[in-house]
């Protein structure tokens, strides 16, 4: 067998053998560049992809792959898979006799695949180029770094899976200019990668992703249907059930996409229900999760600044992008067909293999690498705190959320619905549509404005953010949780007689405008609309407002708190009172003033008299 170490192989590379790892939530792969190409290396049983799965035999022998995977149907409690998700959190798991950390599990299967490598090539592998999905934490990444130190495999380079994967396309390519995006969704996670290859090097100009969405995702739906349509409760209870449904579920999954119809029988006591899927009804029964899939694609295209008709090309990876169903819909986003030409399982282990063969100075590899420069954006944007502080140039949908706030300051409140039609418009005529992005800009930017405008904004809005924004909220973390609870409280607030929204308006101006003393006895009107309106209140009047006018009301004595000081309604402007209030304090300035002086007069001229020379 040819060493892994290439025959035309730099000095430097000399006695290294470094072979290439994708460590997945499913499987794993092991990949060597051997004679100019990647070589995927067949496991004990003869397959490339090893069962990312560790069990215990009865002896107490450690099982690693599929020999633990098959035990896993008699003895599901001695068998770990799924644990790559938990690498960089204190999560043990019981096998046998001993609890086992998610690094130790790993370590097991790295050292597996080594060990089939070593067999493979017939020499001792010393180091390892390693995937993990561009989402992956801090510790996350220490975690699967600790792994292979227990496997006893020095990390030659921790390689985002998307980078792999485009790096796996870029060796192909007879140019040496191109951008990429590359799609990839896993067992478990999903990343979003726009790539830019320059003069043989590759970097990465932004990447975002999901974590906690991947094809088990998509197999758990259909499983739920099972339940849908007819599956007694209890069924979920059993452990056994459900695995047996689980898989289940799979095997109608893969034969989906292999057929383009599937059946799915599953029985529990008396009851037998069956889930017919077809290429609609899928789509149907997943459109919550395909929803969940634009939210990180459109971040990594808003962070590098690239716009679909400018990507060279846009690479499926990972098993789950073999669905009929991705496929559409990355055709449908990118209006052409992505690339398949090596197969998405295979691509990550594959541009870990190139990476190995540049760490050992492969020539015909010379001139390409990784310059993993992007940043790892996670799903969580930018508090409000934090949002209206980025720069627009990195951001064109932030361009249009600014461009519309500061043409909302100059136009009457009647013409704000006809300016977001317009910016709504322009921002789909730009870019791929963007799902929430303009909007939470929008709501961040608000609390700049003054709060007439901000309400009369937030008002005339409300329906284009429930249009937008109602399928992406799950995208968005806790985010969306946050705008969904503005949605909510919007709804009721909407819902408010105008007399009263005008009261609290006028309130929380006063609130802004003067935040000393002679306003505090308005605090439990205030408090009210707090309880009211918890999340609103802070779009509507900064959090640091409110916590300078509740510690001031704290601090008068209790006798003076609880005079509830209702605003005049019918004011002519809701910010009259403000502005009342401020000219009260210039008069009460003024007269202060004018009374020092005819006091300083009055004391002038009585010195004068009484110091004034008698004749
Ligand atoms: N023919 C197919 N049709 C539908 N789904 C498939 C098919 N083949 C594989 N999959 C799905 O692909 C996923 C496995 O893909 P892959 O091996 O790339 O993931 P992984 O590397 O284990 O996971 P991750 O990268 O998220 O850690 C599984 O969810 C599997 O069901
Ligand atoms: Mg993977």
């Amino acid at each position: 067998m040819a060493t892994a170490r290439p025959e035309d192989a730099d000095a430097e590379g000399k006695d290294r053998v470094i072979v290439g790892i994708d460590l997945g939530s499913s499987h794993s792969l092991v990949c060597a560049w051997i004679d100019g190409a990647p070589r995927l290396i067949p496991n004990g049983a003869g397959e490339v992809l090893t069962p990312s799965c560790v069990g215990v035999g009865d002896d107490g022998r450690i099982l690693v792959g599929k020999a633990a995977l098959a035990r896993r149907e008699t003895h599901p409690w001695d068998t770990a898979t799924r644990f790559r998700r938990h690498l960089g959190h204190p999560h043990a798991v019981r096998l046998g006799t001993r609890d086992y950390r998610p690094e130790e599990l790993a370590a097991l299967v790295l050292r597996t695949l080594v060990r089939d490598a070593e067999a493979f090539l017939g020499e001792p592998v010393t180091e390892a180029v390693v995937t993990v999905p561009a989402c992956f934490s801090g510790e996350q990444r220490e975690a699967t770094r600790a792994a292979c130190e227990l496997a006893g495999i020095k990390v030659e380079r921790l390689l985002s899976e998307a980078t792999a994967a485009a790096l796996a396309h870029a060796v192909d390519l007879v140019t040496d200019e191109a951008r990429f995006l590359v799609f990839r969704l896993g067992a478990a996670t999903f990343d979003v990668a726009v790539a830019q290859l320059t003069d043989g090097m590759i970097g990465v100009r932004a990447s975002a992703g999901d974590d906690s969405l991947g094809g088990d995702d998509f197999t758990a739906l259909i499983a739920t249907q099972a339940f849908a349509n007819g599956l007694p409760d209890a069924a979920g209870e059993s452990v056994a059930f459900m695995r047996d449904l689980l898989a289940l579920a799979e095997t109608a999954k893969c034969e989906l996409t292999r057929r383009g119809t599937a059946h799915l029988e599953a029985a529990y006591g008396e009851t037998s229900v069956s889930v017919a899927l077809d290429g609609d009804t899928f789509a149907t029964l997943t459109q919550p999760l395909l929803n969940r899939l634009w939210y990180p694609i459109e971040r990594a295209m808003r962070l590098a600044r690239i716009r679909a008709a400018d990507l060279d090309h846009v690479i499926l990876a990972g098993g789950a992008t073999r669905m009929p169903v991705i496929r559409a819909l990355a055709t449908q986003m990118f209006a052409r067909e992505p690339t398949t030409t090596i197969d998405p399982m295979h691509i990550a282990a594959i541009g870990a293999a190139v990476q190995a063969g540049i760490a050992m100075g492969d020539r015909a590899l010379r001139g390409l690498d990784v310059l993993e420069t992007g940043s790892r954006a996670s799903p969580t944007v930018a508090s409000s705190s934090t949002a209206t502080s980025v720069t627009s140039a990195s951001d064109p949908t932030l361009d249009l959320a600014l461009g519309f706030a500061a043409d909302v300051g100059k136009q009457p409140v009647t013409a704000v619905q006809g300016l977001l039609a317009n910016a709504l418009a322009e921002l789909r005529k730009r870019y791929i549509d963007a799902p929430g992005q303009f909007e939470e800009h929008l709501i961040d930017l608000l609390v700049a404005q003054r709060i007439g405008q901000r309400v009369a904004v937030f008002e005339a809005a409300a329906d284009a953010f429930h249009w937008r924004l109602a399928d992406h909220l799950d995208a968005l973390g806790s985010r969306g949780d946050w705008i969904r609870r503005v949605l909510t409280e919007g709804d009721d607030w909407l819902a408010l007689d105008e007399r009263r929204r005008f009261e609290w308006l006028d309130l929380a101006a006063l609130g802004e405008a003067r935040l000393d003393a002679p306003i505090v006895p308005c605090w439990p009107e205030m408090r009210v609309m707090r309880e009211r309106f918890p999340t609103l209140i802070g779009l509507f009047v900064s959090t640091g407002t409110l916590a300078n006018w509740k510690a001031a009301f704290d601090a008068l004595p209790a006798s003076s708190r609880d005079r509830p000081k209702r605003v005049v309604p019918g004011a002519e402007s809701r910010l009259s009172t403000a502005a009342a209030a401020a000219d009260r304090d210039r008069r009460r300035k003024a007269w202060r003033a004018a009374v020092l002086i005819v006091v300083a007069l009055a004391l002038c001229a009585f010195a004068l008299w009484h110091g004034a020379p008698r004749r």
